[in-house]
């Protein structure tokens, strides 16, 4: 059968053969020495279908978006390619005449700039706390406690449970004690382990919250109104794997014994139409969902949690990296929530807050039709679960930086993405009809 765009279908395949993957083991100078981030925009079917095969059989690291099923024609392909398949994979582009352009030419380096960095700068600002750099797990669990002990007026620090490698799940409520019943907002970041700018941005709304609460009439409103659960880093025992050992780590550790791979996509592994479309079976793969729901002790404890405070909670936010956008339910269907129209205005008022700041501007929709579908998301579930405003954050940026955001831009990132928060909060507080 020829392929759209005339060519014969057997020239291509005949070289998918000779694409070679990356062997496991690296020379000296880093983990990611010579690896490159490349970008390419399939124009049609058929470099669509020939990527996806590619990228398919290399097993390289999608960025964007997370899986080949996902590679769609017209929309950006953002992948890490080792040092060793670059050498194959590139001249295959060019022979198969598909255009691509470099965003980093090599990672390594890239990461060094940040690591760099970092190592020059006092991890302690002078007025204390500094939420301008990243933050491993112990600083971001140790500053926890640290609030618990000094804001226990308006903090309190407790576990939903254990995560596969035995860490505590923390979670901050946040709010003025009150005896009336309260609505409740959840805030999750994290589920991705390398997405950095996710658990800076939570330990960036409790700062403000606390900060601003004596000076700032909606702050003060939003604390008096409701309580926050927050929790900082939800996939704890991935995000310090990728402080320790892999940058780029996005799933959590559990062991799979028989592919001895590790992980599981905490994004796939919710009890909604699990794994789809959208999500892989295969435990080796990015978006493997898991050999049953809620098989992850992170995902399980936090289930638990929402399904016990179901009636209390309204809002569902959950926090990913990179591309710029405001996702709302349904993420596993091309179909349109019974709310739509208060939670497509919620967006549209959110993404203009946002966009108030900086003047950055964030696509918004539902995830299905913005991004790409995919099953046994924690935003699904939770809008099933009867929370009617559930959406899914993808922080900046939109792929120069990629996962590796620079530290200056975390204040920037974080106070557009605050006027966003803030204005759904409202929202919430207000009848929607
Ligand atoms: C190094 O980091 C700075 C800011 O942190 C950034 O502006 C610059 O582009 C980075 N260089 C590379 C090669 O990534
Ligand atoms: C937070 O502080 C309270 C006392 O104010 C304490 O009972 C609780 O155990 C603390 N939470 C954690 C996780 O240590
Ligand atoms: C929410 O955003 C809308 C649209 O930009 C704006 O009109 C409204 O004032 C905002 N509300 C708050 C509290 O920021
Ligand atoms: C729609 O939202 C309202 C609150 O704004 C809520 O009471 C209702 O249950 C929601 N319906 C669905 C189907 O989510
Ligand atoms: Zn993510």
């Amino acid at each position: 059968m020829p392929l759209p765009g005339g060519r014969p279908a057997a020239l291509l395949p005949l070289c998918l053969l000779c694409l070679q993957a990356a062997l496991p083991l690296r020379g000296h100078g880093g983990r990611y020495a010579g690896d490159k981030v490349i970008r390419v925009v399939p124009e049609n079917a058929r470099e669509t279908q020939i990527l996806r095969a590619a990228f398919n059989r290399l097993k390289v690291d999608l960025w964007q978006p997370s899986s080949p099923f996902h590679i769609i024609e017209g929309t950006v392909t953002d992948v890490r390619v080792p040092q060793n398949t670059s050498r194959s994979l590139l001249p295959y582009l060019q022979q198969a005449n598909i255009q691509y352009t470099i965003l980093i030419s090599d990672l390594q380096k890239a990461i060094e700039n940040q690591t760099g960095l970092r190592s020059y700068r006092n991890r302690r600002s002078l007025s204390g706390y500094n939420y301008e750099v990243y933050h491993s797990l112990e600083e971001i669990q140790s500053w926890m406690h640290h609030l618990n002990k000094t804001h226990s007026d308006l903090v309190h620090m407790f576990s939903v449970g254990k995560s596969y490698e035995g860490r505590p799940l923390f979670v901050l409520k946040l709010g003025k004690r009150s005896q009336l019943y309260k609505k409740a907002v959840w805030i999750d970041c994290g589920i991705h382990a390398r997405e950095w700018i996710g658990p800076a941005f939570c330990q960036w709304f409790v700062k403000e919250a606390l900060q601003t609460y004596q000076t700032d009439p909606v702050m003060r409103k939003m604390l008096t109104q409701l309580y926050f659960y927050i929790m900082p880093v939800f996939n704890v025992d991935g995000y310090h794997f990728s402080w320790t050992n892999d940058r780029f780590w996005r799933k959590t550790r559990s062991k799979n014994t028989r592919f001895r791979c590790y992980g599981v996509d905490a994004n796939r592994n919710w009890k909604v139409k699990w794994c789809d479309e959208g999500a892989s079976f295969h435990p080796c793969d990015d978006t493997y969902c898991g050999p049953f729901p809620e098989s992850e002790p992170e995902v399980k404890a936090v289930a638990h949690f929402l399904r016990k405070h179901r009636k209390q909670i309204k809002a569902y936010l959950s926090f990913h990296a990179y591309a710029q956008m405001l996702l709302y339910p349904y993420s596993y269907k091309y179909a349109t929530i019974p709310n739509f129209s208060c939670v497509e205005s919620a967006a549209y008022n959110a993404v203009n807050a946002l966009q108030s700041a900086y003047g950055i501007r964030y696509r918004y929709g539902p995830a299905s039709s913005t991004l790409y579908v995919s099953s046994g998301s924690s935003m699904d579930w939770a809008y099933k679960n009867g929370i009617p405003y559930a959406f899914a954050f993808e922080l900046r940026d939109t792929g120069h930086f990629g996962f590796l955001l620079p530290e200056t831009l975390i204040k920037p990132t974080c106070t557009e993405t605050m006027l966003a928060v803030k204005n759904i909060t409202l929202h919430l507080l207000k009848k929607c009809h």
